[in-house]
């Protein structure tokens, strides 16, 4: 099993305002940076509820028919999803992982902040590719939090786009 993020940042480490906006990530995803690829190459999302909550106030569900597992304590309201294949899972990262894999899956897409916190801190996820937008917004939801020890990263990769989009992929060395 491959766990994976890719996500968009602004450059002081923001993937939204302190109130969940996303305008200052470019437009549409920006210019094409991978994203395509890298989301046909995965089994399935693991996404936190508060990043479900965003994604189902976009117009088009963005997720095609993927499977996207729904991270919440508590009983989530999938209903309003429209052709999209959701389901909801809570508890230990590590156990929703075993689960997905026992399910057949090989490639995971996680992400929300705080989702993406804990299964760093439970040294679950190995890619990171991590795309910067150039600006700085001073506050806002962060991408990292603390961490139970340091984690060693190896740089794959970066990239830069005449946008001024800087993707940097990471390895989390083992
Ligand atoms: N820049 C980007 O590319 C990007 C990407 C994704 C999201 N975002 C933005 O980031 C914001 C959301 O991030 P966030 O950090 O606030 O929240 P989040 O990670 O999307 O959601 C956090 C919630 O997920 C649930 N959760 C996470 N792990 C769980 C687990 N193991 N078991 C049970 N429940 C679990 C909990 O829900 P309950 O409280 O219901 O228990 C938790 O409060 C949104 O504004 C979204 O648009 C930006």
């Amino acid at each position: 099993m491959t766990v994976s993020i890719f996500i968009g940042t602004s450059v002081d480490g923001f993937i939204a305002r302190p109130n969940g906006d996303l305008d200052f990530l470019p437009a549409g995803g920006g210019e094409p940076h991978g994203y395509n690829e890298f989301m046909a190459s995965v089994d399935a999302l693991v996404i936190g509820r508060k990043t479900f909550e965003t994604v189902l106030a976009f117009p088009v569900w963005p997720y095609g028919e993927k499977r996207v597992v729904v991270l919440s304590s508590r009983p989530v309201d999938l209903s309003a999803v429209r052709g999209g294949v959701v389901e909801q899972m809570g508890g230990p990262p590590a156990e929703i992982v075993a689960k997905l894999a026992a399910g057949g899956a090989h490639h995971l897409y996680v992400d929300g902040g705080v989702t993406i916190q804990r299964f760093l801190r439970a040294g679950l996820i190995q890619r990171l590719i991590i795309t910067r937008v150039p600006l700085l917004i001073g506050e806002g939801i962060p991408l990292f939090g603390t961490l139970p020890r340091d984690l060693r990263l190896r740089h794959v990769a970066t990239q830069h786009y005449p946008s001024g989009l800087v993707k940097s992929e990471y390895h989390v060395a083992a």
